[in-house]
């Protein structure tokens, strides 16, 4: 029997949730499924639904369920319904196969989707409106490529709750009251102004945060592409700045020759390091980390490097995360109680190991009361990379242990991959070792797969154990 389903147009997260309730409940396949996604809701059969009972779907599937639906790819619904199906039959580890072309093209449609949903957060510039009344509208125009006005807009009434708004798209409008979060047809550009007085200050403000010497006009456009600009009041600034960069920043050199504090944080590390009060032992180096800010605030503090000063073995992770923030410790939260009982499975005993990471401040993006790890960049692991090579200097291990991709990039110098230097290596002149970070295995989605990798983690600390003796 063939399935007709018909979803709203956009991002119909419902009506997707209750079709494949009742396809799981026929076991329809993929195969016996059509998806229109331009229809009317009135035409899918409601009656069915309210016997279906509820799909329960791992986490991850889910996390990649909630965007792709916001995708703009009329596929979109026949792809994901097509992952849900196999996953369910068989490849409950499916989505760790990267390789798959389902997979695949999936994962770069959420990740096209994360990325609009960033622009929109980063490129959307509200303008003031005076009403007749003397209360103040702010308005925004904004083109987004895909179906993500709701996804985003959590960030927008979190910031700005206070004021009165409207975001107007050519996929539809939102509107906020100051209390509630209404939605609305499309809207064109001519619905929102061009400019506000705001804007000449905002312009200045821009100008005067640029630097010429770090303009790079090709990162420049991958971090605010051409088709944003209209809508950016600085981004008017940009042709003129770049202009006039190269004189700018002749006359910043001219100028920092009389300046003794170096800006670029390499630079300064090396000052300091051949200065009489560089650090002298493990101590000082802690000392000197702990008043350091962090390189993007927020962090409650630094997190030090923790074990004995001789010890054998030093494990180095990412950064650290939530708990260990407010802690001040590292490996305290979930993916440190992981590796602590695979060291204990592996006989290591963790007191006796020196733990540490590689950037030494936790950074995170704020989801409502929660905080979201962040990546570090690459810069930024380079930034505190030195801190890191100072610790090994003082502890003077037998063996360096790189806990995934961020650690292995610290400890290398290079990005690597962990899969495929997985095992003993060198690690920049030092005896290392290369395996996954324990959080990876905190976020397999099945049991199974779980417990598949827990082994070949613990299978690693025994060698390791073996190797440092
Ligand atoms: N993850 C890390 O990489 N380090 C910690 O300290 C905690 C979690």
């Amino acid at each position: 029997m063939l399935h007709a389903i018909v979803l709203r147009p956009g991002a119909d997260h419902n009506g997707f949730r209750r079709a494949v309730r009742t396809l799981i409940a026929a076991g329809a396949a993929p195969a016996v499924v059509s998806w229109n996604s331009q229809g009317t809701p009135d035409l899918f059969d409601t009656q069915a639904v309210g016997e279906a009972p509820a799909v329960m779907l791992p986490r991850p599937l889910s996390e990649v369920i909630e965007p792709v639906v916001c995708h703009h790819d009329p596929e979109r619904y026949a792809l994901l319904y097509q992952l849900i199906w196999r996953v369910r039959n068989g490849e409950p580890a499916l989505l760790e196969v990267q390789t798959d072309p389902l997979v695949h093209r999936l994962e770069r449609m959420r990740k096209a989707v994360r990325r609009d949903i960033h622009k929109m957060h980063a490129f959307l510039r509200f303008r003031r409106v005076a009403l007749d009344n003397a209360e103040e509208r702010f308005v925004a125009w904004f083109e987004p490529e895909h179906f993500i006005l709701e996804a985003a807009a959590v960030f927008f009434v979190e910031r700005f709750c206070n004021l009165v708004w409207s975001i107007i798209t050519p996929l539809g409008t939102l509107h906020w009251d100051g209390k509630q979060l209404s939605s609305g047809p499309p809207g064109s550009r001519n619905d929102a102004p061009e400019e506000d007085s705001l804007e000449t200050a905002w312009r200045a403000y821009f100008e005067s945060t640029f630097n010429p010497a770090r303009l790079n006009p090709i990162l420049m456009g991958q971090h605010m592409p051409r088709k944003y600009w209209r809508n950016l009041p600085e981004a008017q600034a940009i042709p003129h700045l770049v202009r006039t960069a190269p004189a700018r920043l002749k006359d910043m050199l001219e100028k920092e020759t009389a300046m003794t504090v170096k800006r670029d944080p390499e630079k300064a590390v090396a000052a300091m390091l051949h200065r009489q009060d560089a650090p002298q032992t493990l101590v000082e180096l802690n000392e000197l980390i702990a008043a350091t800010p962090p390189l993007v605030p927020g962090a409650t503090q630094a997190v030090l490097g923790e074990g004995p000063v001789n010890a054998a073995v030093v494990f180095v992770g990412e950064q650290p995360g939530d708990q260990e923030d407010l802690a001040g410790r590292p490996f305290v939260g979930p993916a440190g109680q992981l590796l602590s009982r695979a060291m204990a499975e592996a006989g290591i005993e963790r007191r006796d190991a020196y733990l540490t990471n590689a950037v030494k401040h936790f950074k995170f993006e704020e989801r409502g009361k929660r905080r979201l790890h962040m990546k570090p960049t690459v810069g930024e692991v380079k930034h505190y990379r030195w801190w890191l090579m100072k610790e090994l200097d003082f502890v003077q291990p037998r063996l360096v242990v790189a806990l995934g991709a961020t650690a292995l990039l610290a400890l290398a110098g290079k990005s690597l991959p962990v899969t495929r230097t997985r095992g003993p290596m060198q690690l920049d002149g030092r005896a290392g070792y290369v395996t996954v970070h324990p959080s990876y295995l905190l976020r397999l989605p099945d049991e199974a797969a779980k417990q598949e990798a827990y082994a070949a983690f613990v299978a690693d600390l025994r060698q390791m154990r073996a190797l440092a003796a």
